[in-house]
């Protein structure tokens, strides 16, 4: 696209460029620099384009500092045009979409309102934790799915016996479409988070069907690990073949990647939404089509 300019927040640089070059548009590169405080410093290295402007940039850890920089970098880019697109790969905080304890904040909406003021034009999304979230924001909201690139990576494995597991209630949809594009068929666990500690329990009693089938544990996100570790531990129990994980956004904190591979599982596959050592799945064509 002749007019359009991509820039690239620090935390999806690869990512922004890879978009650019898809829908041939300018890009430009932003630098930052973190003072010893924790205060970062956005430089937008060169000037866009006459035209619409997409700002590339994902909210994974340091969340906060990365949503900032991305509220910054839009800001920046309202002064040259006043189309501005925010891709936001990875959309953190979109868990806390309603109020499950008596006091929460539901953040998620915070931040659509922060968008919105901005002057944001379309915000573009892949694979939004919530889709309650999505119908906080007050403005053009496009959720991207990366499924169809995840299940293509895992076709390249050659696995035989293939069972899709969605290791909670609520990921069912997400395993079904998997399971289809797949061309198997999926089960799902039920798992039980405790609200205030954040600990996982699998409440599923015995689940025949997984008994000597590769598996493959579907999620949009994996952060501390705690529901793939559990979902694993009971599949094993269960005599099932391998497991293979696939996700979308693999935060990994502490030690996650370690833990899971410790609880048996054979490979972690993940999106470019995070970088990171199993991010091989590319979304930009996927991000590139939203935009265009
Ligand atoms: C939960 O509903 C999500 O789909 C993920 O399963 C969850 O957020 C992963 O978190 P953790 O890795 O800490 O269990």
């Amino acid at each position: 696209m002749k007019n359009f300019t991509v820039i690239g927040g620090s935390a999806s640089e690869d990512l922004a460029k890879k978009i650019a070059k898809k829908i041939n548009a300018k890009y430009l590169k932003s630098d930052l620099r973190v003072f010893p405080d924790g205060e970062g410093k956005i430089t937008i290295n060169g000037k866009p384009k006459k035209g619409k402007i997409i700002v590339v940039q994902s909210t994974y850890p340091p969340v906060d500092s990365n949503l900032i920089r991305s509220f910054a970098l839009v800001s920046k880019a309202k002064q040259y045009s006043s189309n501005v697109t925010a891709v936001i790969p990875y959309l953190g905080y979109a868990r806390q979409d309603r109020e499950f304890l008596a006091g929460e904040i539901i953040s998620i909406k915070v931040i659509a309102k922060i968008f919105k003021a901005l002057g944001v034009s379309k915000i573009i999304i892949v694979d939004i934790h919530s889709k309650i979230a999505l119908n906080l924001f007050n403005l053009p909201v496009k959720n991207v799915s990366a499924v169809p690139q995840l299940v293509r990576y895992l076709k390249k494995l050659k696995l035989n016996n293939v069972l899709v597991v969605s290791p909670d209630q609520g990921g069912i949809q997400r395993a079904k479409e998997f399971a289809k594009l797949f061309g198997t068929n999926y089960v799902s666990l039920k798992k039980q988070r405790n609200r205030k500690t954040g600990k996982v329990q699998i409440k599923s009693s015995n689940l025949h069907q997984v008994k000597g089938k590769n598996l493959i544990l579907v999620d949009d996100m994996i952060s501390t690990g705690g529901s793939i570790i559990k979902a694993t531990e009971f599949l094993k129990k269960q005599k099932c073949k391998k497991v293979f994980v696939a996700c979308t956004h693999a935060l990994l904190r502490t030690d996650a990647e370690k833990k899971i591979r410790k609880a048996g599982v054979s490979k972690i596959v993940s999106a470019n939404t995070i970088p990171g050592n199993t991010a091989v799945v590319d979304v930009s064509e996927i991000i590139a089509k939203a935009i265009v």
